[in-house]
């Protein structure tokens, strides 16, 4: 069986809350910020008057009430996508394995700029792609490292075509690449006709609500853009997009009608309707300040409880949901889930978001849905935890 050589990685058990334990695990959004009794007044009235559409199947094509509302969040980043261009998902998730077998092959190697969302290295493993980390400097991705793993797998009979990059507050360490290196990214993925998968669930969760051009801003032909409604609506609607070069949108379009038939007519409904009556500009704010306020209380605490002269670092970030904690000797993490776990504190190890076990140093804290009156209460079992355990050395620590 394909599971069988497919382990799946043991982030249920990483993710499992209730009794004391204050999880920073799992990247779930704080849904405080959701009127939920106007979304719920605006959910009877679709039953109400197009129940039996939004309930039957529809096309492959998003939804026209939707596009709108998918074009104003794009165009804060700069980006834009015609009707034609646009298909619909049930999320990025969706989105990575869509792309990965419509537009991939099997066998081709796919480079990624390591750490890296597992979602995402999990798709194109399941297309019958290679994942290859993709070396990085202080910016991000170096394309001079580009330029170099791409001929030698050429050199080598291989030929990737897809780079995979989550350029803004990358999930997990939360670094955005700034606009230089974006362009110059670009032009070395141009010069060596690699095709860019944009996968972009955080862009618009800066705290100071700023914004960095969407790399489709930057090269619409050579990115394909994957949106997603999880971090800025609610991941339960299962809703997001792809904003696709127009020749590969017929293709991405086939590949998922295989995989859903069609979207949720009702989701996408549901989203229009909010959009059309109160836009995301409240919405957005109210998100990017439960984040702001709980990353700032996470960051504070592990200030106090690890000290400027201890063996973990961090960079505080600007904004998205996680903070990546590097050991400097690079001790393996893992072995920390179950000391943490025994006094009540969880997270996931950074093993998880390397191709290999190149970031077994380094560990996720997501502060998104911790509440905010036990964050400094989790950084100090954390804290206790990672002093009580020996540290064994692992490749890969403070990077
Ligand atoms: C970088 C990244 N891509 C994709 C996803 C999948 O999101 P969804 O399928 O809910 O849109 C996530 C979820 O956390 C993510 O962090």
């Amino acid at each position: 069986m394909w599971t069988d050589h497919h382990p799946g990685a043991a982030l249920p058990e990483l993710f499992a809350t209730g009794g004391d334990t204050v999880s920073f695990a799992g990247g779930l959004p704080d849904l405080e910020a959701l009127p939920l009794r106007t979304l719920s007044s605006q959910v009877s009235r679709l039953m109400g008057l197009g129940g039996r559409l939004t309930l039957q199947y529809t096309t492959t094509r998003v939804a026209p009430s939707l596009v709108p509302a998918i074009r104003d969040l794009m165009g804060r980043e700069g980006a834009s996508a015609t009707s034609e261009q646009l298909v619909p998902t049930t999320g990025s998730q969706m989105g990575l394995l869509a792309v990965a077998l419509g537009v991939g092959a099997p066998g081709d190697p796919v480079l990624l700029p390591t750490p890296a969302y597992p979602g995402a290295a999990a798709a194109f493993r399941t297309a019958g792609m290679e994942p290859r980390a993709l070396p990085e400097d202080a910016d991000g991705p170096d394309p001079a490292a580009l330029y170099e793993t791409v001929r030698t797998l050429r050199a080598d009979g291989r030929n990737p075509r897809l780079l995979y990059c989550n350029p803004t507050f990358r999930n997990p360490t939360g670094a955005t690449i700034p606009t230089p290196r974006r362009r110059e990214l670009l032009a070395a993925a141009a010069d060596l006709e690699l095709l860019v998968v944009e996968d972009n669930p955080y862009g618009l969760l800066a705290f100071d609500g700023s914004t960095t051009p969407a790399l489709h801003a930057l090269d619409p032909e050579r990115v394909i853009y994957l949106g997603t409604f999880s971090k800025v609506f609610a991941p339960g609607l299962r809703c997001g997009w792809i904003a696709a070069p127009e020749h590969l949108a017929p293709a991405l379009r086939r590949t998922a009608e295989v995989m859903t038939l069609s979207p949720s007519a009702l989701s996408q409904a549901t989203i229009a309707a909010f959009h059309t009556r109160h836009g995301w500009d409240d919405l957005l704010d109210g998100y990017r300040t439960a984040y702001r306020e709980r990353c700032a209380l996470m960051a504070d605490a592990l200030d106090a409880e690890l000290g400027p002269d201890g063996p973990w670092r961090f960079d505080r970030p600007d904004g998205g949901f996680y903070l990546w904690l590097r050991h400097r000797d690079g001790q393996d993490t893992e072995r920390l889930t179950g000391p943490a776990a025994a006094i009540g504190v969880s997270f996931v190890p950074g093993s998880h978001f390397g191709v290999g076990r190149e970031h077994a140093g380094a560990l996720r804290l997501a502060f998104s849905n911790a509440p905010r009156r036990r964050i400094a209460e989790g950084v100090c079992r954390l804290a206790a935890a990672l002093a009580a355990t020996p540290a064994p050395p692992a490749r890969g620590g403070d990077r």
